[in-house]
């Protein structure tokens, strides 16, 4: 990884050695890098040149003010999901004419909030959805523009609980719905319809989904043109998969390359586009850096006890993902003959691991990178256990800034109140 690597024997994000903001700020820490950041923009921004495309952060994926202020600098818009993610944008800087608001279950005070600042789209999930957006746009006397979150019915071939665009899933409205739908929609006062949406899952790694996905909403397209509702942006989702353990997903650029072929070929090549990339922009720019507390030999299994833990690395209990785990320092690398532990936290649930059989060649007071967590983590940590949650960097060549401080045991207990 470029921004990621071993200098004179220790692990750097870009020109800074990460163990001495372990020092600085303790662990356990997430570290990202701007640099990293800003070429997974480039990839897609390269696959765009001349093209009328705009890229819409999910912010889902990493939701700090600090990492949403940097793509908003550098010109993206925002898909969020709720009230809390359109106040983050706006708390950074965003633009709300870039940002569109997707999500099965808006609200009505969200949808209210979200037309008082004038965000650019609302991607539909639903006909109920539609009723009730129709409803509120007219109560205060606007029209509300709106995307058709389609369903294309496409296997994404990723782990189920972040499939999205098959048939069985709770998003978006069946293919066959959707001139329905559109046809509906077209007909009300409070909505003005400016284009249609999929989003077809995630960590893909595959393009073949993605090409299906795409001639199936160009078919979409054509049949809701066809009954004269005009159809201004594609909005193709976000999904794009990243290298976690050996994962080959195709280059944002060269998937794109296909793609506009194919939209070329069907005379779809001057229609605005946009895009909902999360993990691809965020994913491999960030660490989690966690300090070893006990190592633990056993007769069936040994272990490994970091400070981090499923509070604030969810992914594995959640997805059985994997992350890989190296050593700060690089003499501790492991090596043919080490030993393998399970990586485990100090949460009370057996679930709370962050690999298994990992081959490790560290000892208690050693420190250890989690790779891969710039997307996922921070956004879903949690204070189970009654756990502070995490400080973040966010590291600039040699400069680097303490985006977020770790929680205080205050801010754990804010609000509440004893009988
Ligand atoms: N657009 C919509 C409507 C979405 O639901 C999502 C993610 C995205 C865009 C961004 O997808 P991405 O480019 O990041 O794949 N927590 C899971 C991932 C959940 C994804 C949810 N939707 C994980 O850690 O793997």
């Amino acid at each position: 990884h470029p921004h990621i690597h071993y200098a004179n024997g220790q692990l750097h994000v870009e020109g800074t050695a990460v163990a001495q903001l372990a020092q600085q700020h303790g662990t356990p820490l997430f570290v990202y890098s701007k640099a990293s950041m800003l070429a997974a923009l480039a990839a897609y921004q390269k696959g765009f040149a001349g093209r009328n495309a705009q890229i819409c952060y999910a912010m889902k994926a990493n939701s700090s003010l600090a990492v949403l202020q940097l793509f908003a600098k550098a010109g993206c818009g925002f898909d969020i999901v709720s009230g809390g993610e359109l106040a983050r944008v706006l708390a950074a800087g965003g633009d709300a004419s870039k940002i569109i608001f997707s999500g099965v279950g808006k609200t009505r005070a969200e949808m209210r909030e979200a037309l008082r600042v004038g965000i650019g789209c609302f991607n539909v999930e639903s006909e109920a959805e539609i009723d009730v957006l129709n409803e509120v746009a007219v109560s205060v006397g606007t029209q509300a523009r709106i995307s058709i979150r389609v369903n294309p019915n496409v296997d994404p071939k990723t782990h189920p609980y972040i499939s999205t665009g098959l048939k069985g899933n709770k998003f978006g409205v069946a293919h066959e719905r959707t001139l329905a739908t559109y046809q509906r929609a077209a007909a009300l006062p409070g909505l003005q319809v400016v284009g249609i949406d999929c989003h077809i899952g995630s960590q893909i790694t595959e393009e073949t989904p993605y090409l299906d996905a795409m001639d199936r909403m160009l078919d979409l397209v054509e049949s809701i043109e066809a009954a004269g509702i005009p159809i201004h942006h594609i909005d193709f989702g976000g999904g794009l998969g990243i290298n976690y353990n050996g994962d080959t997903p195709p280059a944002a650029d060269a998937l794109w390359a296909k793609l506009l072929a194919k939209l070329d070929a069907r005379g779809f090549g001057q229609r605005q586009l946009m895009i909902e990339p999360g993990r691809s922009l965020v994913g491999n720019a960030g660490i989690c850096v966690t300090e070893v507390l006990y190592m633990k030999p056993g007769e069936q299994k040994s272990f490994c006890i970091v400070d981090a833990a499923m509070n604030d690395l969810p992914r594995p209990a959640m997805y059985q993902a994997f992350h890989g785990i190296v050593p700060l320092d690089g003499a501790k690398l492991a090596t043919p003959g080490s030993e393998v532990f399970d990586v485990v936290g100090p949460v009370c649930e057996s679930g709370d691991w962050i690999g298994h059989d990992r081959a490790l060649n560290v000892q208690a007071g050693d420190q250890l990178a989690v790779l891969s967590a710039g997307a996922y983590c921070m956004s879903m940590a949690s204070n189970y256990n009654s756990r502070a949650k995490a400080a973040e960097v966010l590291v600039d060549g040699d400069h680097s800034h303490l985006i977020r401080a770790r929680d205080t045991l205050a801010d754990q207990m804010r609000g509440e109140k004893l009988l």
